[in-house]
C-alpha cells in the first residue's frame, strides 16, 4: 500500500505523458497561421524633396519614417532632440513653412516641397541667431536637451505673436496679442523642460521681443 507521502505517479511519468499529449494535439491541430516574414522588397519607398535649413535635399524614405527621424538618421542633423517621440515634449520642434510643428508626429513624406528649419539653420556657435544669444545670457537651459525645442518653439512664438494669432490666454481673439509672460508661457507650454528652466526662457523671449515682463 502507498503510504500517504508517495506520490501515485511519479514526475518522470508525468513529464511522458504530458509531452505525449502535446504531440497528439500538435500533429491533429490545424497548422497555426504563421505571421509572414517581413520582406525588404515590401517596404514602401518613396522618393522626397525638400529644404532643409536652406539647402536642397532629396531623400528615399520608408513611407513610415517621421520627419524628426528623417532629420536626425538620415540628415545626421542631431540637433534636434527626441524625447518622447510621442507628441508630449517639445523636444522635436522645427520650423516647418514658417509654423513649428513636433517633428515626431508626423511623417516625412507628408513634407514633399517643405522648407524646414532646425535648430542648425538658425545660427552657429558663432553666428548665433539672437534666441540663442538670450538664452545664453539669461541661463534659458541646463542640461540643454530641451534646448533646440525650446529655442524653434520660441522663435516661432514671437513670429506668432507678431501675426497676431491669439492663445487660450488672448482676452481678445481680435485684438493683438500680448508679450506678456503668461501670453509666453501658454504658447511654450508645449515644450517640457525637465530642468525647470522655464522663467529664464521667458526672460530670453521678452528680451527678444524688445519688451519687459
Ligand atoms: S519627441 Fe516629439 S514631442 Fe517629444
Ligand atoms: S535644460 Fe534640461 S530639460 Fe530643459
Amino acid at each position: 500500500m502507498d503510504s500517504p507521502g508517495t506520490p501515485l505517479i511519479s514526475r518522470r511519468d508525468a513529464l511522458i505523458a504530458g509531452a505525449a499529449a502535446a504531440a497528439a494535439v500538435s500533429s491533429t491541430a490545424p497548422a497555426a497561421a504563421a505571421p509572414a516574414p517581413a520582406s525588404a522588397a515590401a517596404v514602401p519607398l518613396m522618393k522626397l524633396s525638400l529644404s532643409v535649413n536652406g539647402q536642397a535635399r532629396t531623400l528615399e524614405l520608408d513611407t513610415r519614417v517621421t520627419l524628426l527621424d528623417a532629420l536626425r538618421e538620415h540628415l545626421r542633423l542631431t540637433g534636434t532632440k527626441k524625447g518622447c517621440d510621442h507628441g508630449q515634449c517639445g523636444a522635436c520642434t522645427v520650423i516647418v513653412d514658417g509654423r513649428r510643428i513636433n517633428a515626431c508626429l508626423t511623417l516625412a513624406v507628408m513634407h514633399e516641397g517643405a522648407q524646414v528649419t532646425t535648430i542648425e539653420g538658425l545660427g552657429t556657435p558663432q553666428r548665433m541667431h539672437p534666441m540663442q544669444a538670450a538664452f545664453v545670457k539669461h541661463d534659458g537651459y541646463q542640461c540643454g536637451y530641451c534646448t533646440p525645442g525650446q529655442i524653434c518653439s520660441a522663435v516661432s512664438v514671437l513670429d506668432e505673436i507678431k501675426r497676431g494669432v491669439p492663445s487660450h490666454v488672448s482676452a481678445d481673439l481680435t485684438a493683438r496679442p500680448l508679450l506678456s509672460a503668461e501670453e509666453l508661457r501658454e504658447r511654450m507650454s508645449g515644450n517640457i523642460c525637465r530642468c525647470g528652466a522655464y522663467s529664464n526662457i521667458v526672460d530670453a523671449m521678452t528680451e527678444v521681443a524688445g519688451s519687459r515682463t
